[in-house]
């Protein structure tokens, strides 16, 4: 198929991004018929990502699967302020780690880190046993399912948990609401049901001077700061105009 013809195809799609879909999904194609396909499901909705298979992300390639949270490019912020300052031999946890998409960059930032990851589905699971070193991703609810000899001993704790308010799903774009498992997206009332259990199990894997790292939305910002403080953190707020990013860092006096 032509490439201004594929762009044309996308654009009236709706695809906001028509060059740079165009290009993944010609260099993702082996041949025009498997191109003609991916275009055809794109056209119907699916997300770029499960059509190629991978999410770029912070140079990364991250493996996706269908119904597993999609990286989004505002989570480098956490990744960056994560890697700030850690070591080769530290340990890290990816906690609600979906592909794992945020433990395997700050692999990349960070050789030789000791990178652990856990989810609650399944399917997340399976998908960030490919993108991390799968002896090291499990599943389970939050803390539950990590090895009790990280008590204490985590540096760093990213965390990016559902933080979208029960009431606010029906108002995503499809894409989102239509692909991605609903406990990937549901914050409860507030959103901030899952950081509620985050925040409350923290101080028992963090390592003295440890960092717990959340991401959230600029207003509920305030709210995440508002859990740490309670809990004996000290919060900051961080915000990462590069990717338009907010992430709450606490730190383990
Ligand atoms: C917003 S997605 C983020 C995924 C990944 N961290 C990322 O940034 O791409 C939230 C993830 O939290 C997981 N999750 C929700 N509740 C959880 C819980 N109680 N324990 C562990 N994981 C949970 C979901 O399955 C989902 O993969």
């Amino acid at each position: 198929m032509p490439y201004a013809e594929l762009v044309a195809t996308l654009r009236s799609a709706g695809c906001v991004f028509a060059e740079d879909e165009a290009r993944v999904l010609t260099e993702a194609a082996r041949d025009d018929a498997e191109l003609a396909a991916m275009l055809a499901r794109r056209v119907a909705g699916e997300p770029l990502e499960l059509v190629v298979g991978f999410a770029a992300f912070c140079g990364l390639r991250i493996a996706v699967a269908p119904g597993v949270f999609v990286p989004r490019q505002r989570s480098a912020a956490l990744v960056r302020a994560a890697a700030a300052g850690l070591s080769s031999g530290e340990v890290a946890v990816d906690l609600c780690c979906g592909t794992g998409a945020l433990g395997a960059a700050l692999l990349a930032a960070v050789p030789g880190l000791e990178v652990y990851a856990a989810d609650v589905d399944p399917d997340a699971v399976a998908c960030a046993r490919r993108n991390l070193p799968a002896e090291r991703v499990f599943l389970g609810d939050l803390y539950s399912a990590l090895p009790d000899g990280l008590r204490g001993r985590v540096c760093v704790l990213v965390v990016n948990a559902p933080y979208v308010p029960t009431d606010d799903i029906a108002l995503m774009p499809p894409e989102a609401r239509d692909h991605e498992h609903r406990v990937a997206l549901d914050g409860g009332t507030d959103g901030l049901d899952v950081q509620r259990g985050v925040v409350a199990g923290a101080t028992d894997w963090l390592a003295p001077g440890g960092r717990l790292l959340i991401e959230t939305s600029a207003a509920q910002s305030s709210r995440t700061a508002g859990l740490m403080t309670a809990a004996g953190l000290a919060a900051e707020v961080v915000r990462d105009e590069d990717v338009d990013g907010t992430v709450v860092v606490g730190t383990l006096r």
